[in-house]
């Protein structure tokens, strides 16, 4: 049943692919909830099955088993996501733009009823993330802290509910990702739910109300920072992390 808290309930969610190597269990058997307000962090080795999750809740991917509920009603592959603000890997904006002509464009094109489309609410969201001072600088003349920022201003552009973000810090310096969290800390307070998810494990302790633990597409811990340590009786992420990744490797099977 829906439990009124969730906002996303995901639920024995697999993913294979075909390749020349044969076929690849990228996820297997996936059941996640995401509580209204909260900032759930997937964490993983890369190859553990991130993206794919996320891919598969955006609807850019079909799963091979399993289901997605958002706000109680499934989600059919392919429909738009337009309560839900998204932040790519590999996020790559249009380079003949400027900045303020980027959130512009999307913006209307988000089509959403409460999409922000006036200047001053441009101008808002440039601020929120720190690049008020540089709208009229072409995409193509940012550097990838900027661009960076740029993709969250788009993924909360259309006053999402959720924000799903697929590593928001990478490539970032450490300062860059000093302010991303702090962004979205913000975000949060402003009510928003967001899940992300980071191979970056120095960042998800002060963020995270709960982590999820993936490693060879099937999640292996969920719940708060402070439990996971408690399992693993250690005292940073990092030592739980290893400990969590050598366990999954010598038994593969364990769910
Ligand atoms: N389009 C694809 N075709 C075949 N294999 C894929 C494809 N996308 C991802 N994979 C494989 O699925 C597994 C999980 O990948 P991914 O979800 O991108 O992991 P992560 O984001 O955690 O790094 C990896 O083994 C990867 O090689
Ligand atoms: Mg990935």
């Amino acid at each position: 049943m829906f439990n009124n808290q969730s906002i996303i309930e995901i639920k024995h969610l697999s993913k294979s692919y075909k390749s020349k190597e044969g076929k690849i269990e990228a996820l297997q058997e996936l059941t996640l909830q995401i509580n209204q307000g909260e900032i759930i962090g997937l964490l993983g080795q890369n190859g553990a099955g991130k993206t794919t999750a996320v891919k598969l809740v955006m609807g850019f991917l079909s799963p091979t088993e399993g289901d997605i509920f958002f706000q109680g009603k499934k989600l059919n592959v392919a429909a738009p996501r337009k309560k839900i603000g998204y932040l790519p890997e590999s996020f790559q904006p249009n380079p003949n733009l400027t900045v303020y002509e980027y959130i512009q464009f999307l913006s209307a094109l988000s089509g959403s009823e409460n999409a922000h489309c006036a200047k001053d609410d441009i101008m808002d969201i440039l601020k929120q993330v720190g690049m008020n001072t540089v709208p009229n600088r072409m995409i193509s003349d940012l550097s990838k802290g900027m661009i960076q920022r740029v993709g969250l201003a788009q993924a909360f552009a259309g006053d999402p509910d959720l924000l799903i973000l697929d590593e928001p810090t990478s490539g970032l310096d450490p300062i860059g990702k000093t302010d991303i969290i702090d962004f979205l800390l913000a975000m949060k307070q402003q009510g928003k739910t967001i899940f992300f998810c980071s191979h970056i494990l120095s960042e998800v302790e002060r963020l995270c109300d709960r982590i999820g633990i993936l490693a060879d597409g099937r999640l292996r811990f969920l719940g708060s920072v402070k439990e996971f340590l408690g399992k693993w009786g250690v005292k940073n992420l990092e030592d739980g992390f290893k400990l969590e990744v050598q366990c999954a490797t010598s038994s593969p099977s364990v769910k």
